[in-house]
């Protein structure tokens, strides 16, 4: 927990001289977004399009998800490239060199190959020399795990500029014969640069909070290609290189999980729903954000929401989001922004922050 009142802020940080000196003790440093970038492949899968490939209806899938169409990738593009393109948005959005990052943090459940990771492919593809990097998975909600860890890094005064990405592909993994799961998913990318904050007022993250409950791994996961169901003839034949999900067991979960998390979260810092300025939501249904934002009280012109646009881009959707937030002016110096996400694991997630 970032308690930014408790901070005396005149006191200085000593920056190391060199990365040997890492394990220096240093005070707690105050850690903002300083800027955001995004990445949107130009092809388009609309409702129509898929009427033409499962059975379903654009008035389905608008009226049970809210989605209208998503982005898709063309062959050969993968997470790293939409992830290097979303990073070097931010970077330039911030004037900040490449070389200047210390640390990149990937957030994806498709990435490029097993391994290496693909925090390692967008390291070489923008060019940031002497950064170290990994890819964490958490589903849905893996941009926001990535967030806090990223923030610590800051906050600790091990590092100074620290780039956390959400890159997903989910097209790779989305099987065109469910109609229960190919209406929903798209492909993108999204990315923020954190740095160091001189004060609340600049901007600042103020608290997280995270929970997983791996009793309900089985509701939504990608059976084989892992250690425990390798590839083979047998799980290419079954199918079991698409993601699987119990639909209407998740969307329980979702509902009331995203807002639990939420107003726990708020309470801890004395606020409620009707202290957010923005929320931005994890985008996988239009009923889940509906629902959970009815929940925390927050009002429905603060929220969020562009799964319309782009369906759900899964580690992507968080950075998407506030980059919708603030092309739509809804995102302001000084804003109270919360963020709540769920996904598969089950994982779940909220943030905190001002708006610098
Ligand atoms: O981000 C990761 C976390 N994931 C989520 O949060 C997703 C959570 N789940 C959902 O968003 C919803 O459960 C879905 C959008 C996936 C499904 O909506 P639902 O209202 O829960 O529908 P359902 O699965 O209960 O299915 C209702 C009916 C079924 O037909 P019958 O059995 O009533 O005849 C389905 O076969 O709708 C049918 N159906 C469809 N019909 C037309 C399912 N998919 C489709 C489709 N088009 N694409």
């Amino acid at each position: 927990m970032i308690m930014p009142n408790t901070i005396d802020m005149k006191k200085p940080t000593q920056a190391p001289a060199t990365a040997s000196e890492q394990h220096v003790p240093r005070p707690v440093q105050l850690v903002k977004i300083s800027a955001v970038g995004t990445a949107v492949p130009p092809g388009l899968l609309t409702n129509e399009d898929l009427t033409k490939i499962v059975d379903t209806t654009d008035e389905w899938i608008r009226t049970r998800t809210g989605i209208v169409q998503r982005h898709v990738v063309a062959k050969g593009v993968a997470s790293s490239d939409l992830g290097a393109e979303a990073a070097k948005q931010a970077l330039s959005r911030a004037g900040v060199a490449p070389t200047d990052i210390e640390l990149i943090i990937v957030a994806t459940i498709t990435p490029d190959m097993i391994f290496p990771s693909t925090a390692c492919l967008v390291q070489h593809k923008i060019g940031a020399k002497g950064a170290w990097g990994f890819d964490l998975n958490a589903a849905c909600s893996g941009f926001l795990y990535a967030l806090q860890t990223g923030v610590q890094f800051i906050a600790s005064g091990v590092h100074k500029k620290v780039l956390v990405i959400g890159a997903d592909i989910m097209t790779s993994i989305t099987d065109y014969q469910d109609r229960n799961t190919c209406v929903l998913f798209g492909d993108a990318a999204g990315a923020v640069l954190l740095e160091g904050s001189s004060s609340a007022d600049d901007g600042c993250f103020i608290d997280f909070l995270h929970e997983v409950d791996g009793s309900g791994g089985h509701l939504l996961q990608l059976p084989a290609g892992g250690s425990l169901n390798p590839a083979s003839h047998e799980t290419v034949e079954k199918r079991m290189h698409y993601l699987r999900q119990d639909g209407p067991t998740v969307f329980k979960f979702a509902t009331l999980k995203m807002s639990e998390i939420c107003n726990r979260l708020l309470a801890r810092n004395g606020l409620t729903g009707a202290d957010v300025d923005v929320f931005i939501p994890h985008q996988a249904n239009k009923r889940i954000i509906d629902a959970a934002a009815q929940r925390i009280g927050a009002a429905p012109d603060r929220v969020i929401i562009n799964i319309d646009q782009f369906g759900n881009t899964t580690a992507a959707t968080v950075p998407m989001a506030m980059n919708t937030a603030l092309e739509q002016g809804k995102l302001k110096k000084g804003d109270l922004v919360l963020i709540g996400t769920m996904g598969a694991g089950l994982t779940s997630g909220a943030a905190l922050l001002r708006w610098g």
